[in-house]
């Protein structure tokens, strides 16, 4: 069996405030720098999940990447986009929005929903230079 790795990228922007309101403000400040304004600031994400999967005969497809990029928007994009990750988003409540956090909300919510193969990795670019990846609870230690 040839396992093959497939995957769809979206994009959303989202605000956030990097705080730990259990923490001083001197603390905050150290640990989170500019990302600790208050007046929160905003990113382009750009998310890219991937399905690990074997190639279905009739098809020749590991998964039809169209319904992908629909659960992508109806599961994530569209809870995510122009909104406050501090404030708006149910599943990101209680939680700092780093982009660690984010690849680990976004893998708990889309695994489910992965209609062939399995959900291999969440990839989250926060800059072009910064990212985090999750393989899932499988790989956790
Ligand atoms: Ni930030």
């Amino acid at each position: 069996m040839s396992t093959v790795y497939v995957t769809r990228r979206a994009h959303f922007n989202a605000a956030h405030r990097l705080h730990n309101p259990a923490k001083s403000h001197a603390w905050n400040q150290a640990a989170f720098g500019k990302c600790n304004n208050p007046n929160w600031h905003g990113h382009n994400y750009l998310l890219e999940v991937t399905v690990a999967g074997t190639p279905e005969p009739s098809t020749g497809f590991v998964l039809d990447l169209g319904e992908l990029k629909q659960l992508i928007q109806e599961h994530v994009v569209d809870h995510l986009d122009h909104k406050n990750l501090n404030v708006d988003v149910t599943f990101m409540a209680g939680v700092i929005p780093s982009t660690e956090n984010l690849v680990i909300a976004i893998w708990h919510i889309l695994a489910p929903h992965i209609p062939a193969g399995r959900l291999h990795r969440i990839r989250l670019f926060e800059t072009e230079r910064n990212y985090a990846e999750y393989f899932g609870p499988t790989h956790d230690q």
